[in-house]
């Protein structure tokens, strides 16, 4: 299987460039969106890439909704209804959710034809278009059905956040801190000193590199999984989003690397004080945690992909840019972390 991707950083214009060329001769598309993306997005995408004026369309519902077998099986029966062959392409035009979607869809459709991830979001710019993790959600459980399948090309564009609601926003700057905190330092530091828009490049280039050096997420990759062990039992317990509880689930995170792996406490320090500036807005009662949901939140850690006969295992930092993944942590370490994670406060 081709496990390359190419990454077009040149946004539309490029893409535009890319489809004239004699290898897209003749492609057929269908372009999966969501109400949003079809308003916001759908008409910047078709007037700047005159290879997609002819596209087809297929609407999916917003959000988590959309990664769903019966939405798969409603855009299969699409494509078969056009008659869409092995040489059909289909575009993302969305979210994370949006991708995750559409890469499953291409992959079961007459053994896999080639997507296109267009991400709109900033999360799904710096971390979900790239990779060629696809999913769907089933039995209750996040992405538990899917596939190691990348899209032959994602377009990155800056232009699609300028109607992206801050939280969005916000959601995607935790993931783009997360990546640089496992693997550059001076990025790390450059991420919490501003939210510059070129970093957006920066970052999708490092997961990039990463997600070259380990495509199957058995040793190097998951250095990415940094801060979603807290992060994903505080989604699931607070009902926050995905970014936000894992921005939380890092400080979690620092906390335990600097009691056990030697991480210096003024990283600690630094990651505390921005943190808190980003959740001013946020109602402060969600971002605390007592013993006795501390207590309920410790089966939703046990329960995590990367843990081994019901230990919970961890990926901590010796340094910023140096993590050790798989570290096991006990549930007093796991109490202690929390107890201290009170974010309204910088340390
Ligand atoms: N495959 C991977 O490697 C990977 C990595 C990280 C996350 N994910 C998945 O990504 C999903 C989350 O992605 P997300 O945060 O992008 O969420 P999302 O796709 O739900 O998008 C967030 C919201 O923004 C809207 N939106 C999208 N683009 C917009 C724009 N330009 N202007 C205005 N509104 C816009 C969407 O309609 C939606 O309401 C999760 O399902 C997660 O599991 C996958
Ligand atoms: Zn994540």
């Amino acid at each position: 299987m081709n496990m390359k991707t190419k990454i077009i950083y040149g946004g539309l214009r490029s893409l535009s460039r890319e489809l004239a060329s004699e290898e897209w001769q003749d492609t057929k598309y269908t372009i999966l969106l969501d109400e949003n993306t079809f308003q916001y997005c759908l008409p910047q995408l078709i007037s700047s890439v005159e290879a997609l004026q002819e596209a087809e369309f297929v609407e999916v519902p917003v959000g988590e909704e959309c990664k769903s077998l019966e939405v798969v099986a409603q855009v299969w029966q699409t494509l078969m209804e056009g008659e869409a062959d092995r040489r059909h392409v289909i575009v993302n035009l969305g979210g994370g959710c949006v991708c995750d979607l559409g890469g499953f869809v291409a992959a079961g459709y007459k053994r896999g034809i080639r997507y296109i991830n267009v991400p709109t979001t900033l999360l799904s710019m710096v971390d979900a278009s790239i990779g060629g993790k696809t999913a769907v959600n089933f039995g209750g459980v996040k992405n538990s059905i899917g596939h190691f399948y990348p899209s032959v090309l994602t377009v990155i564009d800056p232009i699609f956040l300028d109607t992206l609601p801050q939280e969005e926003m916000l959601n995607g700057q935790m993931e783009m801190v997360k990546t640089a905190a496992v693997t550059d330092p001076e990025l790390f530091y450059k991420m919490i000193a501003s939210a510059d828009p070129q970093l957006i490049k920066v970052v999708a280039r490092m997961k990039s590199r990463v997600v070259k050096a380990d495509p199957y997420d058995r040793s190097i990759r998951k250095i990415l999984n940094f801060g979603h062990t807290f992060g994903h039992a505080i989604e699931v317990y607070r009902g926050l989003p995905h970014g936000l509880a894992v921005g939380i689930g890092m400080k979690a995170a620092m906390y335990l690397s600097m009691k056990k792996t030697g991480l210096p406490e003024e990283i600690y320090s630094a990651y505390s004080q921005w943190l808190k500036e980003q959740l001013l807005s946020i109602n402060s009662h969600l971002l605390t945690f007592n013993l006795k949901e501390i207590e309920s939140m410790l089966p939703l850690m046990r329960q995590d992909k990367k843990n081994a006969a019901g230990n919970v295992r961890c990926v901590l930092l010796q340094e910023l840019g140096a993590a050790m993944i798989d570290v096991e942590v006990s549930d007093n370490e796991i109490r202690d972390a929390f107890l201290h994670l009170d974010v309204t406060q910088s340390r």
